[in-house]
């Protein structure tokens, strides 16, 4: 495995995609993690990641230099190549020029980490700072017109260091160079698969639960649905699923989880029909932060009873990933906390006194659909769009009542079918309808209507941290409106949302 340490890059779980595409397996720890720990991890190799800071503030990040004398190699990546630099002697300024963007990288060496690069290439600088002096045991391997030491190393001691960034799509030889880090330096072997991972997983899970109960709440999307594939066949029928329906579901979705979960797969779920107590609680509401709290609450509720039913249980599984993890623990102490209040069940492994099981909390989302194949998951659950918690209540603007969450279910059934048949369903981040608090006139055969609007959204993104419009065929869009304007009674105008996130957000509330 690789050790990665996060000095704050934007980038840090990039490193990480990409040294895991190469089947070696890597975690990302913060600098404070202490010697003794690196040493128990042992790792073939440690990346140390970029920054924002500047060396030489004195509150800048700082890992335990004790880490270039175990006689692991070390790459260290813009910030961590000017802090191994600065620890081992050398020293670093403050660059003549910033220097962002592109540049031409002229290689020098083209021995292990520059194996088979070419001899001029492109690479990404985004640094304030330079070095200008090495530590004894070093040579330039590469430089750009403005930073004569863009990359260096002591090859006797396997000590790396590049001034630009490697894991970004913009270096053009960076996956090579970090490929040849990997191979031909650290010597790793690359057969870290979704196989193997599943395997040390699931004897993982024995380890850590032995004979005890699990409880998992079951969503629906792909990584509630992992985690309970993963436990079920590490424990079997000790863990149970919960699944609420809060009526605030998508046309048929829990009718199609129980027959896919249970039937398909044999896990232990329970499914709690809680349509009238969350409709009730919801009634008159249109505040969506109101919305968001009612349906939070009554789903604790909900399901803390359901759970309760369950005795002798010691664990509540969750299906926490790696992107929540670290940004949950920035490198500065920054935003303490990023993960969403939407993890629904976040408060009660406190209450109910449970301890929390997490086997994907390692994995990135791409990560956990392949598990999801490797699992037997099919296709339909693999790659479904992401669902919020609260469903439809935040999809209908306005008070929620049963003759409304009708119509946007059938609005939203045509939207998905359509867009699944011209074959861009897995192309979208998501798609669905938003049912207006509005009216508007219109004419049907020789009579004047007076009807609902929908309004239709589909967004490409990468992690719903921005999100554009996507820029579906007209063709496409027309077919939809004229499916629900013609199927749909009640709704007599469709208009499609061509806002980006930032500035609008995914959702309407
Ligand atoms: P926004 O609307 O903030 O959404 O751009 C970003 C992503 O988060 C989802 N989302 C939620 N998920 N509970 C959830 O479980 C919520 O309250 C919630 N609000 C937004 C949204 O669907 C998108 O994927």
């Amino acid at each position: 495995m690789i050790l990665i340490i996060d000095f704050g890059s934007q980038f840090n779980q990039l490193i990480a995609r990409r040294v895991r595409e190469n089947k070696v397996y890597c975690r990302i720890e913060p600098p404070g993690i202490e010697l003794e720990q690196i040493k128990a991890l042992k790792p073939e190799g440690i990346i140390l990641s970029g920054g924002p800071a500047s060396i030489y503030n004195p509150d800048s990040p700082k890992a335990d230099p004790g880490l270039f004398e175990l006689g692991i190699p070390v790459l260290g990546i813009c910030y961590g190549m000017q802090f191994m630099v600065a620890q081992l002697g050398g020293k670093v300024a403050q660059a003549r020029k910033r220097e962002y963007g592109f540049a031409e990288l002229r290689t020098r060496s083209r021995t292990t980490l520059f194996k088979s690069l070419p001899a001029k290439s492109q690479c990404w600088m985004s640094h304030g700072d330079s070095i200008v002096e090495l530590p004894d045991g070093f040579k330039v391997l590469g430089f750009t017109e403005n930073t004569p030491i863009a990359a260096a190393a002591d090859t006797r001691k396997r000590l790396f260091g590049l001034q630009f960034h490697p894991e970004v799509e913009h270096t053009t030889c960076g996956k090579k160079i970090i490929s040849n880090f990997l191979f031909q330096v650290c010597k790793c072997k690359p057969s870290w698969t979704m196989k193997s991972f599943a395997a040390e997983a699931v004897d993982g899970i024995r380890q850590e639960v032995g004979n005890k109960k699990v409880i998992l709440g079951l969503s629906g999307g792909v990584d509630s649905s992992v985690t309970a594939l993963l436990i079920h066949r590490a424990i079997g029928r000790k863990l149970t699923c919960i699944f609420v329906d809060n009526g605030l579901l998508r046309k048929d979705e829990a009718l199609q989880l129980k027959q896919r979960l249970k039937q398909h797969l044999q896990i232990n779920i329970r499914f709690v029909s809680a349509r009238r107590k969350f409709l009730s609680a919801l009634k008159g509401v249109s505040d969506p932060e109101k919305k968001r709290k009612i349906i939070g609450r009554v789903f604790m509720e909900v399901f803390e009873a359901e759970a309760k039913k369950i005795k002798g249980a010691e664990f509540l599984a969750q299906g926490t990933l790696y992107p929540d993890v670290i940004e949950s623990r920035s490198a500065f102490g920054g935003p303490s906390s990023v993960i969403k209040s939407h993890h629904n069940v976040g408060g009660l492994p406190k209450r109910m006194k449970l301890k929390l099981l997490e086997p994907l909390k390692f994995l990135f989302k791409d990560e956990v659909r392949k598990l999801g194949r490797t699992l037997g998951l099919d296709d339909d659950l693999v790659w479904r769009q992401p669902f919020p918690g609260p469903g439809l209540a935040i999809r209908i603007i306005g008070r929620i009542t049963p003759p409304r969450l009708s119509i946007l279910r059938q609005v939203d059934a045509i939207l998905l079918d359509e867009i699944r048949a011209a074959g861009y369903y897995r192309r979208l981040w998501q798609s669905f309808a938003v049912l207006l608090p509005i009216k508007s006139v219109g004419i049907m055969g020789d009579s004047r209507t007076y009807e609902n609007i929908v309004a239709l959204r589909a967004v490409t993104s990468k992690d719903a941290m921005t999100a554009d419009w996507a820029r579906l065929p007209h063709k496409l869009l027309a077919r939809i409106s004229n499916r629900i304007i013609n199927e749909v009674r009640g709704v007599n105008r469709v208009v499609y949302d061509i806002s980006s996130k930032p500035p609008s957000t995914i959702e309407w509330e």
